[in-house]
């Protein structure tokens, strides 16, 4: 959730703190701040608000070649400047920035109170800073003393420490929580994502939970928490910095949700097989046979990637046949899930860093489950924990609430339903309407991204109400709660999504002229049911905005969103494109920031 990144060489450490930060802000938001290490002592800056408000309190030029720096989601302490990382402990000797939740605070914070520590703020992170100090006055190892130091602490952690008597040194450690190394030529970076190295160097190692990284301009070294050395050679990323900026678009929200079609592009790119008529994947690691012998498929995720997820499971069920469903990744987890050698497991993330989703993951490989990732970012937790799967190939996505990442999820489940399915009963001429419908399918939201203007008319009409219902049936349901989320998520307008068949069961209660109902509703076998739903929804005078491809909805809602019909596995890919621009115009509309709304962050990387 919260940003970290960590600098040690020749450059001056401050600009590049400050553009890793600007990287990971993303993430967190409601404080940040850096540390340099600067002759003997520290120069702390921080501050609540944004990295901007951090900005405008810093020197101009700061000539120390070695910090760290922090953006912040809290989760213990609120957003203030005391509780904003670095921390410094109360001798001043150590500092350090964390992400995770150090869950045996309380009990370290009393110990520690009697071997004399103070505590300026009501964060966990400080009491870390406290027990390494005081196992660094045993001996002057940093590594060895924050080894020691972790071995007391229960819950998640990605730290970067810094000794203000062991000059040009950082120390990171992980459990839990993503810590990625970049190696540079005389300078070493450190970072929770590797957004925020990519600007300066392609040669990076993911730290595995249970390691340490030991860092100085012209060295680095990686331990295990028994002190075993574990260096390895350095992976090279891809990152194509460029996508991660605003370019011309008011906002990356905006900018991911015009970039859909090319997202696609990439996410289909190699994975159509015109001549069998089917799907094909690099890295599954199972062949048909041993796809053929699973009887049940369970998709986990969490938030939207969970919502995907169900209407994944409704599309490899129409088309494979083969019972699918899906299942928030946090209550999974929690409910010592009975794990079937017969189910194919998968798992679902944008980020590859959503802490419930990984430890789901682990869940299952502990019982002996075979589990593949849906992840878009390369080389993060999940994508290797599952050592197996898709890479979505949606590019980075930065604005806090997922859109293009979500259509990309639904083109892999679209995949997926055709591979299987191609295996099973589906025959060449049924794979190749799929492959067709895939293959329009970025032209098609193409299209509908050039109507956004309709979008966000209809968006202001209905931003000033305080409340709104999302109704759909079957995958229309789970863009109904996708609506919802998107919405809910960006304008703060309490929204509820609801199977159109449930309604009348006790919804219908509060349907009236203040309650706008956004209606999904694809001309299918089930067209007739959502037409009677509308109509109930009328007698109550319930405003009804929808979007679907029959004609007779023009003349019975307030507003008819015609999206144009191509295929029931990609239909739901362009019905989501309206509902994403409401979202994004209605936060506009409402004055909200719609890249990065209140409370949230972009990967959630705590329980
Ligand atoms: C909603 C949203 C969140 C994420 C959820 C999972 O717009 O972005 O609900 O979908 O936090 O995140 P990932 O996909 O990174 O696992």
């Amino acid at each position: 959730m919260c940003g970290i990144v960590g600098y040690v060489g020749s450059r001056h450490a401050m600009p590049v703190l400050l553009e890793g930060l600007g990287r990971l802000e993303y993430r967190g938001y409601d404080s940040a701040g850096i540390a340099l290490q600067r002759k003997g002592k520290f120069d702390l800056f921080k501050k609540a608000g944004r990295l901007d408000v951090l900005r405008g309190t810093l020197p101009k030029r700061n000539a120390a070649t070695c910090g760290i720096g922090h953006t912040r989601w809290a989760t213990h302490g609120e957003p203030s400047d005391l509780n904003a990382h670095p921390h410094v402990e109360s001798s001043g000797a150590i500092t350090i920035v964390h992400n995770g939740i150090v869950e045996n605070a309380g009990a370290l914070r009393d110990f520690l109170r009697e071997r004399g520590h103070t505590f300026a703020s009501e964060t966990d992170t400080e009491v870390l800073a406290a027990l390494i100090a005081e196992e660094f006055l045993l001996d002057t190892d940093l590594t060895a003393s924050i080894r020691r130091a972790v071995s007391r602490v229960a819950g998640t952690y990605g730290i970067v420490v810094m000794h203000k008597d062991v000059p040009g040194l950082m120390v990171a450690a992980r459990n839990g929580s993503p810590v990625v190394v970049g190696i540079g030529e005389n300078e070493m970076f450190v970072a929770s994502d590797i957004a925020a190295i990519a600007p300066f160097t392609r040669q990076i190692i993911y730290l595995e939970d249970g390691e340490i990284a030991t860092l100085s301009a012209k060295h680095h070294e990686i331990q295990d928490f028994q002190a075993t050395i574990t260096n390895r050679p350095t992976s090279t990323i891809d990152v194509d910095t460029t996508l991660a900026s605003k370019g011309d678009h008011e906002h990356f929200t905006l900018k991911e949700i015009i970039e859909q079609p090319d997202a696609i592009r990439r996410t289909l790119s190699g994975r159509l097989d015109e001549r069998f008529k089917t799907a094909h994947f690099g890295g599954l690691n199972l062949d048909a046979k041993d796809l053929m012998a699973f009887k049940r498929i369970k998709i986990l995720g969490c938030g939207s990637a969970y919502i995907s997820g169900s209407i994944g499971a409704s599309m490899i069920e129409r088309l494979a046949r083969i019972p699918t469903d899906a299942e928030s990744a946090a209550e999974f987890r929690y409910r010592n899930p009975i794990i079937d050698p017969q189910t194919l497991y998968l798992a679902v993330s944008q980020s590859g860093e959503t802490y419930d989703t990984l430890t789901a993951v682990q869940e299952i490989q502990r019982k002996g489950g075979t589990v593949l990732g849906i992840v878009n970012v390369v080389g993060s937790s999940i994508a290797r924990q599952c050592g197996a799967g898709m890479y979505l190939h949606a590019g980075p996505e930065i604005a806090v609430v997922s859109t293009k990442t979500f259509a990309c999820t639904l083109c892999a489940f679209a995949l997926l339903a055709l591979y299987i399915g191609r295996m099973r009963d589906v025959s060449p001429a049924e794979g190749a309407e799929v492959i067709r419908a895939l293959n329009e399918l970025p032209q098609q939201i193409q299209n509908l991204v050039e109507r956004s203007d309709e979008f966000k008319q209809i968006a202001e009409k209905y931003a000033q109400y305080q409340r709104a219902y999302f109704i759909g049936r079957c995958e229309g349901f789970g863009l109904a709660r996708e609506g919802a989320l998107k919405l809910k998520e960006v304008s703060y307008i309490h929204a509820e999504a609801y199977p159109a068949s449930e309604l009348k069961h006790g919804p219908l209660a509060l349907i009236d002229e203040q309650t706008p109902t956004f209606a999904i509703v694809p001309d299918d076998d089930l067209l007739a049911k959502n037409l009677s739903t509308l109509a109930e929804i009328k007698t109550r005078k319930g405003p009804v905005v929808a979007m679907g491809q029959s004609e007779v909805l023009a003349t019975q809602v307030d507003d008819y969103i015609q999206v144009p019909g191509s295929h029931p596995l990609t239909d739901p890919i362009l019905l989501l494109i309206p509902l994403q621009f409401i979202a994004y115009y209605t936060a506009l509309a409402r004055g909200c920031d719609v890249d990065q709304p209140r409370n949230l962050a972009k990967s959630v990387t705590v329980e």
